[in-house]
């Protein structure tokens, strides 16, 4: 017999059903629930459904997300294992993203970032879209993945970057710059401080004769050099456009605090379901690829 608990998502303002324990991160939002006396606050909710994504997003209330990271369908016209990619075709990606991209602005918090992930096919009418829709003035950074992968082309220089643009929804928004130093020290510097690295995890610098102590790490740069996951990798899940974690963890630790609602419209494998998990974010996303939340469900049973 399905029993049916209806919680109160506290930070996602939102009201969800779960349907039974047996299906329980089955949660469907776009039910009509009834509200009860039998609620509860789920402390850290990850709320994954399957269906198209511009569904779930009409039925979002308005500024009800903190921050949306979508890997997005790159307009390879491939079909890949597990799903059938969009062609380079303008009007078909302009069709498709616009009224989504709409809707992401309008379930963003006014202090929300948006971070959407291609690749150099489609990112020039991308960002085009997104001005329109975020503004101008609201484009942060056009970051760049740099990863290495087997496949050369013998014709022309090799792609192996993904161009990550970054909104904001407007002026104010959060960046947790200490949370995402380099975390990589110059040689000189490791050199010259070590001592006082080794001490105190800082470097000091005098100025008109007082001691300050800073960071010995970089502020983060526009490109991001993380090693793609080979095949054989420990993380990987079987999903042929799986993301590494490292990856994802970095936009979401700039981009939110814990207990902020993350969204990803894009799931896939659920990187970004597991890896908000993992850094106690509340997350909601989808995907119209009932592989893909099988996947993601597997992934977020196996954390603790
Ligand atoms: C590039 S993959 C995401 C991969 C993911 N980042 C990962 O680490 O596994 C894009 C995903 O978008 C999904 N998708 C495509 N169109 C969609 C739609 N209209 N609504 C929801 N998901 C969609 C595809 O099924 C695919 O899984």
């Amino acid at each position: 017999m399905a029993v049916k608990i209806l919680y109160i998502g506290s930070r996602l303002g939102e009201v969800a059903e779960h349907k039974s324990q047996i299906e329980k991160q089955k949660l469907n939002i776009m039910d009509k629930v009834e509200l009860k006396d039998e609620t509860a606050i789920l402390p850290n909710p990850c709320y994954v459904q399957c269906g198209d994504n511009l569904e779930l997003l009409k039925s979002q209330p308005n500024e009800s997300v903190n921050m949306i990271y979508c890997d997005i369908l790159y307009g390879t016209g491939r079909n890949f294992d597990d799903y059938q990619d969009l062609k380079p075709i303008r009007s078909d990606i302009e069709s498709h993203y616009l009224p989504r991209l709409i809707e992401m602005k309008r379930v963003l918090k006014q202090n929300g970032s948006i971070y959407l992930q291609m690749d150099t096919r489609i990112n020039h009418w991308m960002r085009i879209l997104m001005d329109d829709v975020f503004g101008y003035d609201n484009f942060q950074n056009e970051l760049v993945w740099v990863y290495r992968t087997q496949g050369f082309s013998k014709t022309k220089w090799s792609e192996k970057h993904d161009v990550i643009l970054f909104y904001s929804k407007s002026k104010e928004f959060i960046f947790n710059l200490e949370a995402v130093r380099e975390k990589e020290i110059g040689e000189s510097t490791q050199k010259r401080w070590h001592k006082e690295i080794a001490e105190h995890g800082m470097i000091p610098t005098k100025k008109n004769g007082k001691i300050y102590w800073n960071s010995p790490y970089s502020p983060p740069r526009d490109w991001i050099n993380i090693n793609a996951l080979p095949q054989a990798h420990s993380e990987r899940n079987g999903y042929s456009t799986q993301k590494p974690k490292e990856l994802i963890s970095r936009f979401v630790l700039a981009s939110t605090n814990k207990g902020d609602v993350v969204a990803d419209y894009y799931l896939g494998s659920g990187t970004t379901a597991v890896v908000c998990k993992e850094l106690n974010r509340n997350f909601i996303g989808c995907d119209i690829n009932p592989k893909a939340i099988e996947i993601t469900n597997a992934r977020l049973e196996a954390v603790s």
